[in-house]
């Protein structure tokens, strides 16, 4: 039986996730930051709810102190994130205060929920990370004219996602026993661009369901889309 903790499983993404992995099998936990909104999630996929503000050491810990209880934790999908310059003016808007919000969540969030469960994980037979990058994370498709990411002017999202990307690859090195990768599901409709994604949630999802149910001999501290291998 595997166990999974999805951030930010109450809607979007990290919802569609949860449908597909409860599908699969696995004893899933919605994450949430809002308890009654991860109750109702978890009702309606009959997965487990469990607080979690990816952005707050004590309800982090406490969810981690609930899973072990439970028996313990064997995939992780750090899915919380936010783009809180939607529609501003990119560099010439861009605060360093939103530079810290943005960064709060999308990279010390899934740095605190990783350190967090990584004890947990160290006891599964076959540990499991998916973070939940972007393909503006990506330096190539941002700096390569005519391609996707070239014309996005934001700065907090995409460098907060070039973090995770970081932060995946050197994770990977050090815990070579875990599959750890990152992974961009594509421009999905979703509350986090107001829907302007041109992708349903279920194929946004199919990448980050594909790297949860890794096995021991798939790849590590990748950076994947659902057709094959980004450029960094
Ligand atoms: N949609 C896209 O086109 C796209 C493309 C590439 C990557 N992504 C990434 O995919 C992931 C999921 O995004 P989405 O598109 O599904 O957006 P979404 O529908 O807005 O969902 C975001 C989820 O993150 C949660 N969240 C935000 N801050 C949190 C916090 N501090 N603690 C815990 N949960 C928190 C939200 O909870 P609340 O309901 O409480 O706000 C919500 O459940 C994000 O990491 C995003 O960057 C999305």
């Amino acid at each position: 039986m595997t166990t999974t903790l999805i951030t930010g499983a109450n809607k979007g993404l990290g919802f569609e996730t949860a449908r597909r992995l409860v599908a699969a099998g696995h004893t899933v936990y919605v994450g949430s930051r809002d308890p009654g909104r991860g109750r109702r999630a978890a009702e309606r996929l009959g997965a487990r709810a469990v607080r979690l503000d990816v952005t707050d050491d004590g309800s982090v810990a406490a969810a981690a102190a609930t899973i072990e209880a439970d028996g313990g934790l064997d995939v992780l999908v750090n899915n919380a994130g936010i783009q809180v310059e939607l529609g501003t003016d990119g560099a010439a808007a861009v605060t360093a205060d939103m530079m810290r919000e943005t960064f709060d969540t999308n990279v010390f969030g899934t740095v605190r929920v990783l350190h967090a469960f990584l004890p947990l994980l160290r006891r599964s037979p076959a540990p499991v990370v998916v973070n939940v990058s972007s393909g503006l994370a990506s330096f190539t498709r941002v700096t390569t004219r005519g391609g996707p990411g070239y014309a996005y002017p934001g700065v907090a999202y995409p460098a907060s996602k070039a973090a995770v990307n970081m932060v995946t690859v050197q994770f990977a090195k050090a815990f070579p026993a875990m599959r750890i990768n990152a992974v961009e599901p594509g421009y999905t409709s979703t509350d986090l661009n107001h829907h302007g994604g041109h992708q349903t949630v279920e194929e946004g999802a199919e990448i980050i369901v594909r790297m949860a149910q890794v096995t021991a001999d798939g790849p590590t501290g990748g950076y994947f889309d659902a057709h094959g291998t980004l450029p960094w």
